[in-house]
């Protein structure tokens, strides 16, 4: 594919979308070697499994090194699809699953629920899966966002600056918020004693997951959207008290401290809602944000200046004299 919209600054023509949606579904195959780790790994980790295996695809990736734009555009389309297939034939591996080969025609968030369950999903939850992984799919220079932007800027490869960015995504205070919001919810037999337990985390000054944001002083946007396909979700599948209590936890943060809810509150209690198992959260909150991550890692090639702050030394006088370590 030569110079498509997303290299050019405009939307997509109707030939160039169905060009880029064919080559999404082309490149989703994991190379061979890549499956074999997958079946070996320890099963508890998907994260670290991830960040491995995305480092692993340019092993086997023969224009790994080839730093064109047009090689660059095609590997930033492989990792978006192929990132998917490592989630979800990780996931059947460790279950003991056979791995499911995924349907051409269905896009990436039905390919995905198919690939992990099985079950082609009704138009309702694929929907909900597609919304989810578009809002998490870009947000400005996040911390991870960052990351790949500073490996990129060394002009390091793409896959090194996903990898980067991967790592930096599994904190708790970034992507790995999700799945601690939702062990809080399952942790609360009731929404008095979810409340209780909010209110004691409060006054120890510990944080809450899911509030709270860097930039955001007002409610995330993302969470508005969220918000209502937690309740929808949740009631076509049975787990209307997740959102329930979730809402009534929303309240009281807001009352006791003024914090708002963020993008992983309410995709929480909606990936659970899916079906999806908890520590593939934040995993699929990578398939969702390797778009933003590559589209940047691009744009920062494009017109590149190495990222290198410098440091304010506030630590210890800087006139000590050294002395030999024997006489220390
Ligand atoms: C996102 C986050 C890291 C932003 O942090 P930050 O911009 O550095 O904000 P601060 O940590 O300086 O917080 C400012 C105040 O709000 C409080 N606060 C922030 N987030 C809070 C939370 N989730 N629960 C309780 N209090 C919180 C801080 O304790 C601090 O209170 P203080 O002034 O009384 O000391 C932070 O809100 C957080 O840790 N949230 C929970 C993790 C999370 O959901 N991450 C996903 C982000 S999209």
């Amino acid at each position: 594919m030569k110079g498509t919209a997303s290299m050019c600054g405009r939307l997509p023509r109707r030939a160039e979308l169905d060009e880029l949606k064919k080559s999404l579904v082309e490149f989703r195959p994991i190379p061979g070697p890549v499956v074999d780790f997958l079946r070996l790994v320890p099963k508890g980790s998907p994260m670290d499994v991830l960040r491995t295996a995305v480092s692993m695809l340019s092993l086997y990736d023969p224009i790994a090194r080839d730093s064109s734009r047009e090689a660059n555009f095609e590997k930033a389309r492989k990792l978006m699809a192929q990132t998917a297939t490592i989630v979800t034939t990780f996931d059947r591996l460790r279950n003991g699953r056979e791995v499911i080969e995924g349907d051409p025609k269905l896009g990436l968030a039905a390919n995905f629920l198919y690939t992990l369950t099985g079950k082609k999903p009704d138009e309702v939850m694929e929907r909900a899966f597609d919304v989810a992984l578009t809002l998490h799919a870009d947000h400005e220079f996040n911390a991870s966002t960052f990351a790949a932007r500073v490996t990129a800027a060394t002009l390091s490869d793409i896959y090194s600056a996903v990898t980067s960015a991967i790592g930096a995504l599994r904190g708790p205070l970034h992507g790995g918020a999700n799945e601690d919001v939702i062990r809080m919810l399952l942790a609360a037999e009731d929404v008095d004693t979810a409340l209780q337990t909010i209110r004691e985390r409060l006054s120890l000054k510990v944080k809450i997951p899911g509030f709270g944001h860097r930039v955001y002083r007002t409610e995330d946007p993302r969470a508005t959207h969220l918000r209502a396909l937690s309740e929808e979700v949740g009631k076509r599948t049975g787990h209307e008290n997740l959102y329930r209590t979730s809402k009534a936890i929303e309240e009281t943060v807001k009352e006791l401290k003024g914090l708002n809810a963020n993008v992983d509150f309410y995709s929480a209690s909606t990936y659970y809602s899916l079906g999806i198992p908890i520590d593939l959260f934040t995993p699929i909150f990578a398939v969702s944000r390797m778009s933003g991550w590559t589209a940047h890692v691009l744009e920062q090639y494009r017109n590149n200046r190495l990222i290198r702050p410098r440091a304010d030394y506030i630590g210890k006088p800087v006139d000590q004299a050294w002395v030999p370590i024997e006489q220390r």
